[in-house]
């Protein structure tokens, strides 16, 4: 079943009244409707998750909750489109091939996707003790720097991270670079998002701007917004489980270092990003926030695993990335 307690998977009690479910794939394929629309085939490759409206335009102006006849997540009135980069293994002998994606613990059956989390409160009593403001129609945003390779340009963000799983359970400790040594279980991307909101954009230039961090401290720390984007919205967060376990062959690996790259050529792992299209039916989203959820929401209607893995959209950029690939697609674009 879906709605299990955390506690259940011996995983850390979570520190806050919190949203979480799974979200099966969509479609993998270079399109990226929020940084560059229109484009097809987008620089990179990524791994797309939630509403069937997803395709390369996705005009702001349109309400894609009302576009989607069928969403890939376990609350069926979320229509959202999240996603991320693609990870690939590259071999010794220089071809690359895509790590596949497996469910959470607890997501048992879903085909691949994320896990996504809206945290309503970061105070560690279980209890909500403060609101949040859900995001709007026509909301986006954007987080991570596709382009960054080192820790001091990585550090702009906080909680962009990675778990080396020893067991689907382990949570500690995260790094902001891949894991150096093999990943019994694989690696887990974490891809936690601003919280305080400037009240008036939908979306800036740079996607990120109209966001901020606390001012001090984090979103679990009950850190206060800043004058300039005083809104506290949940904290979105993505987890994304690599099956890294099948390249975990140490003598496959290179010398220098370890074998993994993102679809935009990094290999440090500091350009890890996520991406979020708002698209909760009408107030079910802010619905789920004033109430106290935990895991799940009973405000909330949900749909069956098969029914999540039902939903998919045609590619609109036909490439083979599920063989072994003489080069990362679109590397000639660069980033
Ligand atoms: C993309 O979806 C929007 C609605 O979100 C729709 O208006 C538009 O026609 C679609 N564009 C393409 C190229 O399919
Ligand atoms: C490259 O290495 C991989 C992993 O060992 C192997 O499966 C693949 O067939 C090799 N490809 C070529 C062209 O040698």
């Amino acid at each position: 079943m879906l709605v299990k307690s955390l506690a259940a998977f011996g995983l850390v009690a979570p520190a806050s009244a919190l949203l979480r479910f799974g979200c099966s794939q969509l479609v993998i394929e270079r399109l990226d409707p929020l940084v560059t629309p229109g484009l097809a085939p987008s620089p990179h490759l990524h791994q797309i998750i939630g509403g069937n409206a997803f395709n390369v335009t996705m005009d702001p102006t349109k309400d894609i909750s009302k576009e989607a006849t069928c969403t890939t997540c376990q609350f069926s009135e979320d229509f959202s489109n999240y996603w991320t980069a693609v990870l690939f293994f590259k071999a010794k002998n220089g071809t690359y091939h895509r790590v596949p994606i497996i469910p959470n613990l607890g997501f048992e059956g879903a085909q691949g996707g994320m896990t996504v989390y809206y945290m309503q409160d970061g105070l560690a009593n279980y209890q909500q003790s403060s609101k949040v403001t859900a995001f709007k129609t026509g909301f986006r945003m954007l987080i991570g720097e596709a382009s960054y390779r080192s820790k001091p340009q990585a550090a702009r963000f906080r909680q962009i991270t990675y778990t080396c799983l020893q067991t689907p359970a382990t949570r500690f400790p995260e790094t902001m670079d891949f894991p150096t040594k093999p990943c019994p279980a694989g690696i887990m991307a974490n891809v936690r998002f601003p919280t305080c909101w400037d009240g008036k954009n939908l979306d800036s230039p740079d996607h990120m701007a109209h966001m901020s961090y606390p001012e001090t401290g984090t979103f679990e720390s009950g850190g206060p917004c800043p004058a300039t984007h005083p809104v506290r919205v949940p904290q979105l967060m993505y987890e994304t489980i690599w099956d890294t376990s099948k390249f975990n062959v140490k003598e496959e690996w290179p010398e220098t270092g370890q074998p993994f790259v993102w679809a935009m050529g990094d290999t440090t792992g500091f350009g890890s990003h996520g991406d979020y299209v708002f698209g909760w039916k009408d107030d079910s989203l802010q619905r789920a926030m004033d109430s106290p959820c935990y895991v799940n929401c009973p405000t909330l209607k949900t749909q069956s695993v098969t029914a999540m893995n039902k939903c998919s959209v045609p590619k609109t950029v036909t490439e083979d990335v599920d063989t072994w690939i003489p080069e990362l697609p679109g590397s000639s674009t660069g980033v």
